[in-house]
């Protein structure tokens, strides 16, 4: 008999980033796993938890600062798609603002990840999409048994990602998060965002400007100056 998945949105201190802690009977993963080190240790060791994997949204690093170590720690894999891993230590200035260790030039290495569909836990199926923009190898993932989607900071509840950092993207953005919108999730898709507030795919479709489809091309080009698409209503000057 197989166990249910439990999925847990963790912040931990400094508060910032979103983790995803899911577990599945005593073995888990942890998606982008900010903060200390020997915090997420306590969490395995008082919750019983053997962790498998480690996934991260993408490499910037308030959603990787304890991803070397535990995976040293733990022997186990963190994965990261290898567009990103030129970021992982130009981040470590971020580290400093939070007063957090850097990542040393000797880190564990991450595990190549790229798009498909994989099992993380016993039954649990995950789907792994490439969302390029707010870095070059941005991450969505999807598990569609559970109705959840974690993005990273391709989009939050009210906004997307910035551009303006190493590998960040406008037109890559955009086509992200048409990418996301042509999913055609159920409203009660809950996400999983790497900042601020959860939402839901009909939280998004309502409220966030840039949740819009293709056809509301204007309304979109209004906040993505830039993106490319040739509608005529886009503001490739203002780039
Ligand atoms: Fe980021």
């Amino acid at each position: 008999m197989t166990t249910k998945p439990q999925f847990e949105v963790i912040r931990m201190q400094p508060e910032n980033t979103n983790s995803v802690l899911v577990s599945c009977g005593t073995d888990c993963v942890i998606f982008d796993p900010w903060g200390h080190v020997d915090a997420w240790q306590e969490l395995l060791n008082a919750r019983h938890l053997h962790l498998v994997a480690i996934y991260a949204t993408h490499g910037h690093s308030d959603h990787i600062s304890a991803a070397p170590q535990l995976a040293a720690a733990y022997n186990v894999p963190w994965y990261l798609n290898p567009r990103d891993n030129d970021l992982i230590l130009w981040g470590n200035p971020i580290l400093d603002m939070f007063q957090l260790p850097n990542i040393p030039a000797d880190y564990t290495r991450p595990t190549p990840l790229g798009a498909g569909t994989v099992k993380i836990l016993d039954g649990l199926d995950m789907n792994i999409i490439e969302t390029a923009g707010h870095s070059a190898g941005g991450m969505t993932y999807h598990f569609p048994d559970y109705g959840i989607l974690i993005t990273g900071d391709t989009i939050f509840r009210d906004g997307v990602g910035r551009c303006d950092l190493p590998t960040g993207d406008v037109k890559q953005l955009r086509t992200s998060i048409d990418k996301i919108y042509d999913m055609n999730l159920p409203n009660e898709t809950y996400v999983v965002h790497g900042h601020g507030l959860d939402s839901t795919i009909g939280i998004l479709k309502e409220s966030n400007p840039y949740f819009v489809p293709k056809s509301a091309c204007r309304t979109k080009c209004e906040v993505f100056h830039g993106c490319g698409c040739g509608c005529g209503h886009c503001h490739d000057d203002d780039d």
